[in-house]
């Protein structure tokens, strides 16, 4: 993998460290992650961000309390308050809550262990989490590679490089890992306002890995793909539900409907840990709603709209099952029906494990 990508989440084997990714591209600057309540604002605020990457810190951040709990007599109703306090950072993306319960469930199953051989067993399941989704992030990106052709135009929308997971990244893998192998893709990254995850995070990885792209507006989607210069979209996820219907940053759904249009393949890349087979539909996603100022004046010199305007800010949208062509996983490409292609994945996944 390309060596000027930027660790977004270090773990020495005791401290946390992540890359404040909100002052990228500009500054390179890392911050320690001591607790659950840093990390709680870490993930918040978007410093740490990307499903995946934001349940890989918060795997570390739960064992960083663990241990410093460890010897509390109330010690199993704190890690409840840790568990209650690192999901509700963020609502949307399910792998925070995937990851959390993950760990706490172990803590519970595993609790009579006596102190040391329980925090061991907690350490190691939070790197088995960061190293699965390398792992998986590389799966993804070989079978989203095989949906590309040598000088396809591809359209992607926010961030999922490698800043969001912790390897190749989902929708940015199969441009990655395809140049790489010497192919040439013409990206085209919308900047995903208000947060432009897109113009500061996405064209900064794929220009350091060699990847032509070109940053456009959100809104100029449309002409992009009127003009024939989109082959097939391709996109993260936060949440998909058993049914296919999934959410990601607020814009993605307004592109799937263009490419439907269009006659463009839509595609969504991500991780069976961003599965909730609990959630029947898109209606049960629950969607993020963010602070006004991350459109009145985030990212302008000065405030650009009028002081008492009513702002809406979804961080997120759910796009419906029929527009996407396919999930693309560590499973393979995740064709409808939905609903039953997925069960089948989660199984050849659990006997891969069992192997
Ligand atoms: O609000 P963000 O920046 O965390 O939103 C990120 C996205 O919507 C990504 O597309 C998604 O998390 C997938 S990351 C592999």
């Amino acid at each position: 993998m390309n060596s000027k990508k930027l660790e977004n989440i270090i773990f020495d084997g005791e401290k946390l460290t992540v890359l404040d990714q909100t002052l990228l591209p500009s500054e390179v600057k890392y911050i320690d992650i001591p607790d659950a309540a840093a990390l709680y604002e870490a993930i918040k605020s978007l410093r740490v961000r990307g499903a995946p990457a934001i349940g890989i810190s918060a795997a570390y951040g739960y064992y960083i309390e663990a241990v410093s709990n460890s010897d509390k007599p109330d010690f199993e109703s704190r890690m409840e308050s840790v568990r209650d306090l690192l999901i509700s950072a963020r609502p949307t993306a399910v792998n925070l809550s995937w990851a959390v319960n993950r760990m706490h469930n172990l803590l519970i199953k595993n609790k009579d262990f006596g102190k040391d051989k329980l925090l061991d067993a907690l350490r190691n399941e939070a790197i088995n989490i960061h190293n699965d989704d390398k792992r998986n992030n590389l799966r993804i990106s070989e079978a989203g590679l095989t949906l590309l052709k040598d000088g396809f135009g591809v359209l992607t929308h926010c961030n999922a490089g490698p800043l969001a997971t912790s390897g190749y990244g989902t929708a940015l893998g199969p441009l990655i890992l395809g140049s790489e192998r010497g192919m040439k893709f013409h990206v085209f990254a919308d900047e995903t306002r208000p947060l432009l995850q897109g113009a500061r995070l996405t064209s900064l990885e794929l220009i350091s890995a060699g990847v032509d792209v070109t940053l456009i507006c959100d809104s100029m989607a449309n002409q992009v793909m009127k003009e024939g210069r989109i082959n097939a979209v391709f996109t993260g996820a936060d949440r998909i539900a058993s049914n296919g219907d999934a959410a990601n940053k607020i814009g993605t759904n307004s592109i799937a409907v263009l490419a439907d249009y269009y006659g463009i393949p839509f595609y969504m890349l991500a991780p069976l840990s961003t599965v909730d087979m609990d959630c029947v539909c898109g209606n049960d996603i629950i969607i993020e709603q963010r602070a006004l100022e991350e459109i009145t004046q985030l990212h302008y010199k000065k405030r650009m709209a009028p002081e008492g305007v009513k702002v809406y800010n979804p961080a997120f949208d759910v796009t419906p099952h029929e527009l996407i062509k396919g999930i693309v996983t560590e499973e393979g490409i995740i064709r409808p029906p939905f609903n039953e292609n997925l069960k089948a994945a989660f199984e050849r996944a659990r006997q891969r494990r069992s192997c």
